[in-house]
């Protein structure tokens, strides 16, 4: 489907509450259906990836019950599946369950075949067969991709080293470490999102955390819990960034989750001058910090050379980070970022395409882009089957000299189905042709 979108000739204003954590919503699912008893979520996502992730759940026996935004999970012993489980477009779900499942003892000896769409059948998935087969798992991908088969084994634990950060990578495995007799120690080189640290506690697992490196003893079994799913801050960005955009703007954005694991696309947007003030909210959402932010517009945005140790911080936010340097003045410099190689799309090559298709002065590096920013074309780019691509391109577009055309842009379904409609009620003009 193509979305068209007229350059703004108004500033924004208005407030919102962003969709449900992503992130935060796989996690309430798949803890949720592997606890005894009922767990209880408020905020979920609904957007097709985290749906699929509750469909797996409930395919694997957890009883699931939806009115909204409110689900209720009831864990129930595990069964295998007779059909292959469809993790759709979501790369945090397909590899967070199947560390889940690589040593359940519900499906000891059970044949499990979790699949994914085009985009996720290209995706790494060594990184999580490698730390899972050291443990005993008896896992296989094909060519080191989705789909995956896996037989429930018993498994032993492990001491293991990322070699990059990962929170997917590292979740796997402490999910997997829930079912390993002894200490499963994991190490990362950097910082990367920490809700499965947060929220495992929540559902009564014991863990530690100091310097970098978490340790699980296993086995340990998750009792249902309740969960308060705050926004999500990789969203909202789209909105923030709208607003740092069109000139007169102001915007505020409520019940946002501000995880200082996860919050460097403020920091970089600061950085290059966004106007963004931050208000913390008391007795925030579980162990998840939450804040309101409110963003003014039309600071005149400079770009700047982005530390590499900020990049696991915004790792889903440099779409439309590029965005953002297209308009800056001067050169945007990114590095140490090529894992955006292997999200929904290659990142970097996708957004410098499209980028140069407005007219931007893009060069792609092995491991980033130098943008240099000035005025935006209008015309027709490409999603290219990346929801955050879609929506990057959307609200660069509210600056272009002329009307831009999107096309692929249904990919917003992934994550944000109400992103069309959360940016015209600030006063954009998108229309689906
Ligand atoms: C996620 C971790 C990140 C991120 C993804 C969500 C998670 O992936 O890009 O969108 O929920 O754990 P990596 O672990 O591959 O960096």
């Amino acid at each position: 489907m193509k979305l068209r979108i007229e350059p703004v000739t108004g500033a924004l204003s208005g407030s919102l509450r962003p969709p449900g954590d992503k992130s935060i919503s796989h996690r309430a699912a798949i803890f949720g259906g592997l606890a005894r008893g009922q767990t209880h979520v408020t905020g979920f996502l609904l957007a097709e990836d985290t749906l699929a992730t509750l469909n797996a759940m409930a395919a694997l026996g957890a009883r699931v019950d939806r009115e909204g935004d409110r689900v209720t999970i009831d864990g129930r012993p595990l069964k295998a599946p007779a059909q292959a489980l469809d993790l759709g477009n979501s790369g945090t779900g397909i590899r967070l369950i199947a560390g889940a499942l690589a040593g359940h003892p519900d499906l000891y000896g059970q044949r499990l075949q979790l699949i994914g769409d085009r985009s996720l059948s290209v995706r790494p998935m060594m990184r999580i067969i490698k730390p899972l087969s050291a443990m005993g798992a008896r896992i296989e991908g094909t060519d080191g991709h989705a789909p995956l088969n896996l037989v429930a084994a018993r498994l032993a634990p492990i001491r293991l080293e990322l070699p990059v950060a990962s929170a997917q990578v590292k979740s796997a495995i402490l999910l997997a470490a829930l079912n390993a007799d002894g200490v499963t120690e994991v190490a990362e080189p950097g910082i990367s999102r920490d809700h499965t640290e947060r929220l495992l506690p929540a559902f009564g697992v014991r863990l530690e955390r100091a310097e970098g490196v978490v340790r699980m003893t296993g086995p340990q079994t998750l009792s249902g819990s309740g969960v308060s799913v705050p926004g999500d801050l990789s969203s909202a960005a789209f909105m923030i960034a709208a607003a740092a955009l069109v000139p007169g703007s102001k915007v505020e954005i409520r019940d946002v989750g501000v995880n200082p694991t996860r919050d460097g696309f403020l920091r970089i947007l600061q950085h290059m001058g966004g106007q963004i003030s931050r208000v913390d909210m008391a007795g925030s959402a579980g162990s998840e910090p939450v804040a309101t932010l409110t963003v003014e517009g039309g600071a005149g945005l400079r770009g700047f050379d982005i530390p590499a140790d900020w990049v696991p911080l915004a790792i889903d936010e440099f779409p439309v980070i590029m965005a953002l340097a297209a308009v800056a003045g001067g050169t945007t410099v990114i590095s140490g970022a090529a894992e955006l190689r292997v999200k929904e799309s290659d990142r970097l090559a996708v957004m410098t395409r499209q980028l140069r298709h407005l007219g931007v002065a893009v060069d792609e590096t092995p491991d980033g882009a130098v943008i240099h920013g000035g005025r935006v074309r209008g015309g027709e780019v490409e999603s290219e089957g990346d929801h955050r691509i879609a929506m990057s391109l959307a609200v660069l577009a509210l600056v272009a000299e002329q009307p831009v055309i999107i096309d692929g842009a249904e990919w917003i379904r992934t994550s944000y189905p109400g992103f069309v409609d959360d940016l015209n009620s600030l006063g954009a003009g998108l229309q689906w042709q």
